[in-house]
């Protein structure tokens, strides 16, 4: 009977281990988290503006106008209507019961660059992640250092309005073990330092895949159709355009406001017009490093 029992238990073992492995948490100790910073780091809430700008993180988070349940600031923007249901953007101001006030360096990071709670459980790739965990952490630091300054809003925001199996969360944590690079950017020595500044900012920060990248079945960005345009992911909303075709300039001219108010080439009601006013702040060089490398896959 044991003998009969035991390829049985063989395999239930090797099943747990495998769940176990999949669902178990990805995050760094503080040690690995702050590895990469200079000894004297101190995050610059300057700095940190314009990454925050440049990462487009106030496209999701902002709430640009109070009203009776909502009050303005960086509570959380409209819910992200996907697929899977409304997703909505958590309040990251310092308030400490609704917000991420009291978070250390290391939670904050294991957030942007590993998709990880505090708790231990997975964020849903809603969040840009996927691509902020190629962003240096002196970076995203500059960052924290920037939302440490705002004003505290106490405001909690609404649960996600998600589908099975979706709303389980724990879910996340296999897509994430399986399907989703955590490594960090690796400049590559045949380029320039141009390009290499380019592809940093497109996919560490920008996220510009996110919308310009088609998808996989997985609902993963598909890197060998990399910005040839994709589908809204709400109907009705504009299709984020194909960048590979453009003409020299076009891409840096649609990083500013001046793409929506004075040429028209972005609709304010778009994803896109976030971006385009946000990026008002970056710098020239730094818009045309983007430029030079999304046209660089060009066919
Ligand atoms: C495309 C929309 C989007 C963008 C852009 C975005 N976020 Fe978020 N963020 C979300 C969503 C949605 C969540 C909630 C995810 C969840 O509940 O699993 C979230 C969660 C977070 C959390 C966790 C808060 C908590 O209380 O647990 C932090 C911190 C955060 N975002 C910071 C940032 C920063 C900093 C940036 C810019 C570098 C940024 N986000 C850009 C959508 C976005
Ligand atoms: C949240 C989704 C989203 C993100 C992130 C995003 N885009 Fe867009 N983009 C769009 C959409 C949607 C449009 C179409 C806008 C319209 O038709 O009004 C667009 C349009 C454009 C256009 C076309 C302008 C024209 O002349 O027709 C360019 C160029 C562009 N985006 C570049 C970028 C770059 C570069 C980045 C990264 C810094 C970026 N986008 C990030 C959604 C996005």
């Amino acid at each position: 009977m044991a003998r009969k029992l035991f390829p049985l238990l063989v395999v239930l073992i090797a099943g747990l281990a495998l769940a176990l492995w999949l669902v178990w948490p990805n995050g760094m100790t503080q040690d690995e988290a702050l590895a990469s910073l200079p000894a004297d780091f101190a995050g610059d809430p300057v700095k940190g503006e314009l990454l925050f700008n440049t990462a487009g993180c106030g496209s999701c988070h902002m709430n640009e106008q109070a009203s009776a349940e909502k009050p303005e600031g960086l509570v959380g923007g409209k819910g992200l209507e996907t697929p899977f249901g409304t997703f909505y953007p958590s309040n990251i101001t310092p308030d400490p019961a609704t917000g991420i006030g009291g978070w250390s360096e290391t939670q904050f990071l294991n957030a942007l660059q590993r998709g990880l709670r505090p708790d231990g459980l997975p964020y849903y790739p809603a969040f840009p992640y996927t691509a902020y965990a190629k962003a240096s952490a002196e970076d995203l630091l500059h960052i924290k250092a920037y939302l440490d300054e705002q004003e505290p809003v106490e405001y909690q925001v609404p649960k996600h309005a998600l589908a099975f199996p979706a709303s389980i969360r724990l879910g996340v944590a296999a897509y994430k073990k399986l399907l989703v690079d955590f490594s960090p950017f690796e400049p590559d020595p045949n380029q320039t330092d141009e390009w290499n500044r380019g592809a940093y900012l497109t996919q560490a920060l920008g996220h510009c895949g996110f919308c310009h990248t088609p998808r996989t079945p997985w609902q993963t960005e598909d890197a060998s159709r990399a910005f040839e345009g994709a589908p809204p992911l709400k109907a009705g909303e504009k299709a984020a355009k194909k960048l590979v075709d453009r003409k020299p300039g076009a891409i840096v001219d649609a990083l500013s406001s001046d793409a929506i108010d004075l040429f028209a080439i972005i609709s304010e009601k778009s994803a896109m017009a976030h971006v385009s006013r946000a990026y008002d702040a970056v710098s020239d060089a730094d818009k045309q490093a983007i430029e030079t490398y999304i046209l660089s896959f060009a066919p």
